[in-house]
């Protein structure tokens, strides 16, 4: 017989996460060094109060002035998030929550249980005033930092409230079948076979209502199938309209962990170079490579330093899928938002921005560069490609319209995906190299 954990361990864990991303560490980090057993209740409980945290913090401070202890707050902070209203049904029983939180700090600090526990029934009490007090602006109301809200209502300022809300929602589990071993509507009705409600989303995409690991997805180990979110796959279909022949050569310069390079090889024979300076994160290009039996030359390198990796031979097409903010992806790593730093932005488009002056020479007359980021700032999207494109001048590079630009993770966001499928944020720009 399986038994579940106990609740009280699971939040005792989901306070060490909080404190880490506290500290500066990421959830997935913080995640690893949990045992197996404890690990997705944990992961989803943690994810849960990331996306409450502003609001957890300002009940905190209400109910607390002084703030605790670091290891006693987070677990303060985790319960706070979980009892908060929310739409549909509530994991735990309000009671239940609270006396397995007194359990837990009785773990942690057993001095302060009786605190949590006051703390905790006055929050219960007065629960719906006490909301109510802390939500009305701010960090508190929107859960995102100031200066992450102030960005996004500068860029988006009809639709930012729209913007910081889905950045709280569950993100939906959207698959991509391997052209090579089958259709989209296929790989639906195996799902369907096994009891698992699913839909066509795109030309290689499957939303699956219900999320589950990849273990329990027909032919998964087999390479029939892969999780990679709808705006993500758009990225090697661009590329391949561009009028690449059958043999180009394709560098996928920042390719780990190797979603984008597998899609491009599952629905052509081209030859890919799959570099990026992150080793670790490689090892996953080759994995998920190995698994899907498809093949890439894999490059360890800087591809700014681009003397120290190019044999000089152009490519016919350049992916550059540049390191960014996440910002279009906050669903998927609800920790993103409060371990980013205002500066940070600032130093990731810098970044963006040597990596395509350096990779723009190894494209080939005639060829492509498609610029994509998982970000809805404009200053990694829009604004790094005007300028881009200002330095160049108009004889020197061109933009594609068969690029979408940016994509919000909204429901209208021209990804064919049904409305609870959003696709992520994404931003896309597919700039050409005039022939001679
Ligand atoms: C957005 S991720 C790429 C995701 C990948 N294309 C996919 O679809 O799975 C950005 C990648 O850029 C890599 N990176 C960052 N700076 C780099 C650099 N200077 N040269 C090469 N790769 C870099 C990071 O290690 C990271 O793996």
């Amino acid at each position: 017989m399986v038994t579940s954990p106990p609740l009280s361990r699971l939040l005792d864990r989901t306070a060490d996460a909080v404190a880490a991303v506290r500290a500066g560490r990421s959830l997935t980090d913080a995640l690893a060094a949990v045992d197996d057993e404890l690990r997705p209740g944990v992961l989803a409980l943690s994810s849960d109060v990331m996306r409450r945290l502003g609001t957890a913090q300002a009940l905190r401070e209400t109910l607390a002035p002084r703030a605790p202890p670091p290891a006693v707050e987070a677990l303060l902070l985790s319960a706070l998030a979980l009892l908060l209203p929310r739409e549909g049904e509530a994991p735990y029983a309000d009671h239940t929550l609270v006396d397995q939180a007194v359990d837990a700090a009785r773990q942690r600090a057993p001095a302060s249980a009786g605190f949590v526990n006051a703390v905790l029934r006055r929050f219960l009490r007065e629960r719906a005033s006490l909301v109510e007090a802390v939500c009305h602006q701010g960090v508190a109301a929107f859960n995102h930092p100031l200066w992450w809200i102030e960005r996004v209502r500068h860029d988006w300022p009809t639709s930012w409230r729209e913007l910081l809300a889905a950045d709280n929602q569950a993100p939906p589990m959207v698959l991509r079948v391997n052209a090579r071993r089958g259709s989209a509507a296929e790989y639906v009705q195996r799902l369907l076979a096994i009891g698992r409600a699913a839909q066509v989303v795109g030309p290689q995409a499957v939303w699956l209502v219900s999320p589950c690991p990849v273990s329990q997805l027909p032919g998964f180990a087999e390479g029939d199938v892969s999780v990679q979110d709808v705006s993500a796959q758009r990225a090697a279909p661009l590329l391949l309209a561009a009028g690449l022949a059958p043999t180009a050569r394709v560098l996928d310069a920042c390719a780990a962990p190797g979603g984008k390079t597998a899609h491009l090889l599952e629905l052509a024979d081209v030859d890919v170079t799959a570099l990026d300076v992150d080793a670790v994160r490689l090892q996953r290009v080759q994995q998920g490579l190995q698994r899907l039996r498809l093949h890439a030359h894999i490059v360890c390198a800087d591809a700014r330093a681009v003397a120290s990796w190019w044999d000089g031979r152009p490519f016919d097409a350049v992916l550059l899928d540049a390191p960014c903010s996440a910002s279009g992806v906050v669903r998927r790593h609800p920790d993103v938002r409060w371990l980013r730093r205002a500066q940070d932005v600032a130093s990731l488009v810098r970044v963006q921005a040597e990596l395509l002056e350096a990779l723009w020479p190894t494209v080939a007359s005639g060829g492509v560069l498609l610029y994509v980021t998982c970000s809805i700032f404009r200053a990694e999207g829009e604004q790094q490609i005007d300028a881009f494109l200002q330095r160049r001048g108009a004889h020197g590079a061109q933009r594609d319209a068969s690029a979408p630009g940016h994509l919000l993770p909204l429901p209208d966001n021209g990804s064919q995906a049904p409305a609870p499928v959003a696709g992520d944020g994404f931003f896309y720009a597919l700039i050409r190299k005039p022939a001679p």
